[in-house]
């Protein structure tokens, strides 16, 4: 989604202007671009009478806030020793070869970010992939190529 001032005007309205609301409105921008755009934290800075750095301190503590653009969807692969040993280094090969994928990018087009995890606790399962919430066992690299391809045709659809 393309940066609109007047969508983070409308998100700081909504709140209220005030240094208490800080989290909840960069919450929402977050939701709203699947990042902080630095225009956006501008604008917050400036409307609540905080100073960036302020500003930025929270958008660094918190692990849910990206500073750089993610995708739509978000792929976790797990990188936790079962499902290390039973073949995520393939599936991580499998993905770069297919998107050009290193976990921590993003596809060109914003539509998938590729992330690793150690262990979701379905270790029986190995090797896992979550994908927005959604687990999947077993998967082998020719089951991911096809997941993150499916993945990205339904979010188009809707
Ligand atoms: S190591 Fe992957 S689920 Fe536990």
């Amino acid at each position: 989604m393309e940066y609109r001032i007047e969508d983070v005007e409308g998100i700081i309205n909504h709140w209220g202007p005030k240094p208490a609301s800080l989290l909840q409105i960069m919450l929402d921008i977050n939701h709203k671009y699947h990042y902080l755009p630095r225009e956006s934290l501008d604008v917050v800075s400036s409307r609540l009478g905080m100073p960036i750095s302020q500003v930025y301190g929270v958008a660094n503590f918190f692990k849910v806030f990206s500073l750089t653009p993610r995708g739509r969807i978000i792929m976790h692969v797990c990188t936790g020793t079962a499902c290390h040993v039973k073949g995520t280094p393939k599936l991580l090969d499998r993905l770069k070869q297919d998107l050009g994928l290193n976990p921590g990018d993003t596809t060109e087009d914003l539509e998938l970010t590729l992330e690793t995890v150690n262990c979701v606790g379905a270790c029986a399962s190995a090797p896992v992939v979550v994908i927005d919430g959604n687990t999947f066992a077993d998967v082998t690299p020719n089951r991911i190529s096809k997941l993150a391809k499916e993945a990205t045709e339904k979010k188009e659809e809707v």
